[in-house]
């Protein structure tokens, strides 16, 4: 898919990999974005530096775990006129922790934000993909969506799902390009949350985002339902 000219939704677009996504977007042409995360002022500043590479952009701050906030995501996607790519990238992991001591809420925290938040935007927005020609759906998974990690169950377990949900979605929908992708690990706040202190030797979120831009670049139709890997 070529990204110049495109419209598409970044969630999780006010840090880490969906704000540098975002730039990458608008530095490689996307005509509009749809940016989405709960921290409006961080959100308001990476549509503000879009918007000085002449990227049309919707902001919607809101949390993905809310029910509501996924329609208004669509709602801004009617506003640029039409959707091609939507990136469920929005997600929080747990702090390291023995399932003896994750509570339920933790585990519903994290589900809705990272399982349901990312079935509600697609359920939204799918109707507004089907229109492009093909649209493509991007699920951002891990590593630990592909294998276990001691202490992370509930984070794990919600990658799993997204891995699920993808293939499922490339089987259900033949004309739309669904993909689960796995990034590298990346220095961003969440990696800083998984694995403690100084994350400043890893890949830095701009290299992500360079990578995520080829993959989308390169992706067709064909590609739909095979898992993918950004280093
Ligand atoms: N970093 C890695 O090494 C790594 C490796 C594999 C996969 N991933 C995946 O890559 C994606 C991005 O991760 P990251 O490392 O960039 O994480 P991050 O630095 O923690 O950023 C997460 C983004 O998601 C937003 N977000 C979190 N909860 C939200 C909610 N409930 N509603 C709306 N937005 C929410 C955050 O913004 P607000 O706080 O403003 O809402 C932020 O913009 C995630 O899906 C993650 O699982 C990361």
């Amino acid at each position: 898919m070529r990204i110049r000219g495109i419209r598409a939704v970044v969630t999780g677009a006010s840090r880490g990999i969906g704000a540098a996504l975002a730039r990458e977007l608008g530095r490689r042409g996307a005509a509009g974005l749809v940016l989405a995360a709960r921290d409006a002022k961080r959100l308001a500043g990476v549509a503000c530096e879009l918007r000085g590479m002449k990227t049309q952009v919707e902001e919607v701050a809101g949390d993905v775990a809310w029910p509501e906030t996924a329609g208004r995501i669509a709602a801004a996607a009617e506003a640029l006129g039409g959707l091609d790519l939507v990136v469920n990238n929005a997600a929080v992991v747990n702090e390291p922790a023995d399932l003896a001591t994750i509570p339920d809420e933790e585990w519903r925290r994290i589900f809705e934000t990272n399982v349901l938040g990312a079935v509600r935007v697609a359920r939204a927005t799918l109707p507004l993909l089907a229109r492009a020609r093909p649209g493509c759906l991007l699920n951002i998974s891990s590593y630990w969506g592909r294998a276990g990690a001691a202490r992370f169950a509930p984070y794990c377990a919600s990658k799993f799902a997204i891995e699920g949900l993808s293939q499922s979605l490339a089987e259900e929908l033949p004309e739309t390009i669904v993909c689960a992708v796995n990034p590298g690990v990346v220095a961003t706040d969440m990696l800083a949350t998984a694995f403690g202190g100084d994350v400043s030797g890893y890949t830095s979120p701009e290299e992500c985002a360079r990578g995520f831009a080829d993959l989308i670049e390169s992706l067709e139709l064909a590609d739909s339902g095979r898992p993918q890997t950004v280093e």
